[in-house]
């Protein structure tokens, strides 16, 4: 039964590496990966490109039951939605400023959920987002929630682009940050909010390769990888 995949998640705001490190974790565990970011910045992006507005929620509900996406299980590897590879327009600033905003509704969030839980096969999955320990998956083995100063994230965020070529200002980056962060932790429904039994992971000091290690600390004991 799929149910009883063992889930690991790692929720926490954009900027603190928990992208790279579910990827690390899955890949050393040979579990499934789910980036539910990725889930809500494709609605984002195939919904405006149907002409679908922010605000007209039963057609982005019905859309976000009815698109075809599909991705690689690389590190922002390919993503396929519609027969289209999107993953260049996917993660761009605006992409992810766009799903934020329909991220906001409850019936979004629960036309998504089950598409979510489709991931969870064996032998296992780690789960990368906001409300994956929380909301989607409250029975996961370990629930880690990793953070970091605005100002690290901003600054990784900027290195990340700057090495792709994209042109950014840090200032505008950091406060992009700031105001995603804002509406993430103080929407109504699936805040980004830790669990109660979630494990903090302060990564402002610390690179992905030691917030693996951190991580692989809880994980060893209670499974072989
Ligand atoms: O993680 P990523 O930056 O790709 O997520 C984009 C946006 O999607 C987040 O800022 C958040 O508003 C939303 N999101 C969410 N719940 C998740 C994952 C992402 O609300 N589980």
């Amino acid at each position: 039964m799929p149910a009883d995949a063992p889930v690991i998640t790692i929720d926490g705001p954009s900027g603190t590496g928990k992208g790279t490190v579910a990827h690390l974790l899955a890949q050393h565990l040979g579990w499934h990966i789910l980036d539910s970011g990725a889930l809500y910045r494709i609605v984002a992006v195939g919904a405006q490109q149907q002409g679908i507005s922010d605000q007209e929620t039963a057609r982005l509900c019905q859309y976000a039951k009815e698109m075809q996406a599909s991705f690689s299980t690389e590190f922002e590897g390919s993503i396929v939605l519609n027969g289209e590879e999107i993953s260049a327009i996917v993660r761009k600033e605006q992409s992810g400023d766009r799903a934020s905003v329909i991220a906001t509704q409850p019936p979004l969030r629960a036309a998504l959920l089950q598409r979510q839980h489709d991931f969870r096969q064996l032998p296992g999955l780690v789960a990368d987002g906001r409300d994956m320990g929380t909301v989607v998956f409250p029975d996961a083995i370990f629930k880690f929630f990793l953070t970091a100063s605005p100002e690290v994230r901003a600054e990784r965020r900027y290195k990340q682009l700057k090495n792709k070529g994209v042109n950014v200002n840090l200032t505008l980056l950091l406060h992009d940050i700031k105001a995603r962060d804002d509406r993430d932790s103080s929407r109504t429904v699936a805040p980004l909010v830790p669990a109660k039994d979630a494990i903090i992971v302060d990564t402002t000091s610390l690179n992905v390769n030691e917030v693996f290690a951190k991580l692989l600390q809880w994980v060893h004991p209670v499974i072989k990888a």
